[in-house]
């Protein structure tokens, strides 16, 4: 049976015709004595899926080959596991874990254990084990095939099989016959062997239990690499058993202690993911000086930072005693943390304490560095002496590139593409994150729109082009918490995490939605609050008085806006905030991407592509536009009683004078004449002021109904409305 599938696999991969080539489409009964007890269908000859078919699968990421069958498995209560081949104890935790999930996502009562027996529903086979300590560039293939008869998913080590059970979560679904498994056959292994995600859990300290559960989520999603931000000028997050001063001092109690990030990085090979600390340096650093102000470039004493920004605290490049001291840090942490790499941040340092220090000064002219940017190479090649002599591999922000370092280092670029490509050139590994910045608020399509080969990437060599590892997501958190980071995290960080693992190939945006809103509700099964704790934090907003009329009410507001992009949170606040600043507000509640404002734009495309013709989408167009109107009066009088509603009662009256625009224009196109020019100028004005930020928020469908304003300047025609 083995060797037949796999001839099938050969034949379909060498684009052969397997009839042609004297295989049949038959059942294939277990012969090898090995265990496994059932019989496949070779799906392999089966016709490949449409993109249709393959949206109905809805799996993220998409495989690299999907190939349909007939039929699905059933899952029900006897739905078993067996290990063949090599096992070990994470795979039996593997199984252990699909079973508790798969037994969540269908309520059956499934028996949790790996069968003792050959016979299973479904037969995991993998060949040997990963190595101990997980490395880039692992074989993390897999190869799952399900017929009416069983399943059976086979791959070279533990970590092909940990990503062939999340496939397979993703095909159970609810039938007309109960719960099944779309037959199917798929080849799959990623595109990029680094796909992480960096939570900052310096600057709010994240709690460990939620660090777990966006492990699960990456899990999920196939990304291998979780990259924790550990330090800031907010605070020092780990424990440091020889320089205790450290995390005593730098982070008002909350930190992880080292049994905490032990079990973590434990629960994270569990699932096939790498850890990689980030201890930021020289700059970014303020939280290390509260402790150790004699690290410091300028006098002290030092205190926790509580407000956001690039600051002038930077460790002194100068000092011998600097580089003893990270020597004994970096010691201890390589230890503790098993991982190949280990980041040092490197990013946004301001120079300022070292203009100002004589001594500073002094050493640079002694030793002709001409600059602040070479006396940062100089501590970056001091640092990465010590990070070597402790056996990691030194990865850094793209601040760090410099030709004087060894070509060991890796580069994590952050502030354009182009610097990802120019390490490349230069003999340099790297990773993106440029683009892949989660906490910017961009809606998905944009992040997934960015791809690490993209740009100058694209002109670099074949031999340069490996040195590209992939790329990462990064969450900052000033304006994330415990209570709100899953939201901001998922379901937009599934989009990257399928950029990275799925062929190039794969970016239909309209696919990846259909198949984000799949996994967002899968990923609820994993404990994951994205979607959960609006609800929660909406309540304290109405407060308990608010009847069901008026949080509906509210809620009709806060589906339709989103917070301020990129970095203008701080521009547009009416007060600095800082760590203390509770989050409590809409703009911490929202979304930070409005799937109901996207819906309402994709609807009005529709409408302007059929000419405005379309009745049917216009009446439901009217019903929105009609809803938003009139939501206004049925908020107000819960904007009376609470605080935290008065804030958007401005952003209520406007969603108010934009539905009224929008209603407008449809009147102006159900005549199928152009609306006069006069009325249009006055449309746009109106839409120009409601643009304008308010309470933070953005008014999600003003260019959806911009678009419906331009369709009635132009009779109707919808020429030009495309736009
Ligand atoms: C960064 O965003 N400063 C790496």
């Amino acid at each position: 049976m083995t060797v037949c599938v796999s001839r099938c696999y050969i034949a379909a991969r060498n684009g052969m015709n397997p009839k042609r080539e004297g295989l049949t489409q038959t059942m294939i009964l277990n012969s090898d004595g090995r265990g496994f007890g059932l019989v496949f269908l070779c799906l392999l000859l089966l016709p490949k899926l449409t993109t249709a078919q393959q949206l109905t699968l809805n799996l993220t990421p998409m495989p690299v080959s999907v190939q349909a069958g007939t039929g699905s498995l059933r899952v029900d209560s006897s739905f078993s596991v067996a290990l063949a081949g090599h096992t070990e104890p994470r795979l039996e935790r593997a199984v252990e874990r699909f079973l508790q999930q798969l037994a969540r996502q269908t309520a059956l009562p499934l028996s949790l254990k790996p069968a003792k027996t050959p016979q299973a529903t479904l037969i995991i086979r993998t060949d040997h084990a990963s190595k101990e300590i997980e490395e880039v560039d692992e074989d993390e293939s897999y190869v799952l095939e399900v017929s009416t008869a069983g399943a059976k998913l086979t791959a070279p080590t533990p970590l092909g099989a940990v990503h062939g059970l999340q496939t397979f979560l993703q095909l159970v679904d609810i039938s007309p016959d109960g719960f099944a498994a779309a037959a199917v056959a798929i080849q799959d292994k990623p595109r990029f062997p680094w796909r992480g995600l960096m939570i900052d859990s310096a600057r709010h300290f994240i709690p460990v239990e939620v660090i777990r559960r966006n492990l699960d989520g990456m899990e999920a999603v196939k990304m291998n690499v979780f990259h924790w931000h550990l330090s800031e000028n907010q605070g020092f997050r780990a424990e440091s058993k020889r320089l205790p001063k450290l995390h005593e001092l730098g982070s008002d109690g909350l930190y992880y202690t080292q049994e905490e990030i032990r079990d973590l990085i434990a629960y994270a090979r569990d699932r096939g993911i790498r850890v990689v600390p980030e201890f930021d340096l020289p700059g970014h650093s303020t939280a290390w000086f509260v402790g150790h102000p004699e690290l410091a470039s300028g006098p002290g004493p030092y205190q926790i930072e509580r407000r956001w920004g690039v600051f002038d605290p930077a460790f002194d490049p100068t000092s011998e005693r600097t580089y003893r001291f990270l020597d004994e840090f970096i010691g201890e942490m390589a230890k503790l943390f098993p991982d190949q790499f280990f980041h040092v941040g490197g990013d946004e340092v301001n120079g300022k304490q070292w203009d100002a220090n004589q001594q500073i000064q002094e050493f640079m002219r002694a030793h002709g560095i001409k600059n602040n940017q070479a006396l940062q190479a100089y501590f970056n090649k001091r640092l990465q002496a010590v990070v070597e002599k402790h056996g990691k591999s030194m990865i850094g922000w793209d601040e760090i590139l410099d030709p004087s370092l060894p070509k060991d280092i890796t580069i994590q670029s952050w502030r354009g593409p182009a610097s990802l490509a120019a390490a490349a050139k230069q003999g340099y590994r790297g990773l993106l994150s440029n683009g892949y910045y989660l906490d910017l608020g961009w809606p998905a399509a944009r992040h997934y729109a960015v791809d690490p080969m993209s740009g100058d990437a694209a002109n670099l060599s074949p031999e340069e082009k490996q040195r590209i590892l992939g790329g990462e997501s990064c969450m900052w958190s000033e304006y994330v918490n415990a209570e709100n980071v899953d939201s901001r995290i998922w379901p937009r960080n599934a989009a990257i995490a399928e950029r990275l693992w799925s062929p190039e190939e794969v970016h239909d945006p309209a696919s990846m939605y259909t198949r984000l809103d799949s996994i967002s509700a899968r990923l609820e099964w994993l404990g994951l609050t994205h979607r959960t704790y609006y609800r929660r934090m909406l309540q304290r907003i109405a407060g308990s008085a608010a009847t069901p009329d008026e949080f509906t009410a509210l809620r009709t507001l806060t589906d339709l806006v989103e917070p301020v992009k990129d970095y203008t949170r701080q521009q547009t606040a009416l007060a600095e905030a800082t760590s203390l600043t509770p989050m409590n507000r809409v703009v911490d509640a929202v979304p930070l991407e409005s799937d109901t404002g996207r819906r309402f734009g994709e609807l009005v495309d529709k409408f302007v592509s059929t000419s405005c013709l379309d009745a049917e989408i216009e009446a439901r167009l009217r019903t929105h536009l009609l809803l938003w109107r009139d939501n206004d009066a049925k908020l107000q009088p819960l904007a009376q009683r609470s605080l935290l509603v008065q804030e958007v009662a401005g952003r209520s009256q406007d969603l108010s004078a934009l539905a009224s625009a929008g209603l407008s224009a449809l009147h102006a196109v159900s005549k199928r004449q152009p609306a006069p020019d006069t009325w249009k100028v006055q449309q746009f004005a109106i839409m120009e002021q409601l643009k304008k930020p308010k309470a933070q928020l953005l008014l999600i469908p003003i260019p959806a109904v911009q678009k419906l304003v331009e369709a009635a300047a132009s009779g109707g025609a919808c020429v030009g409305a495309k736009q």
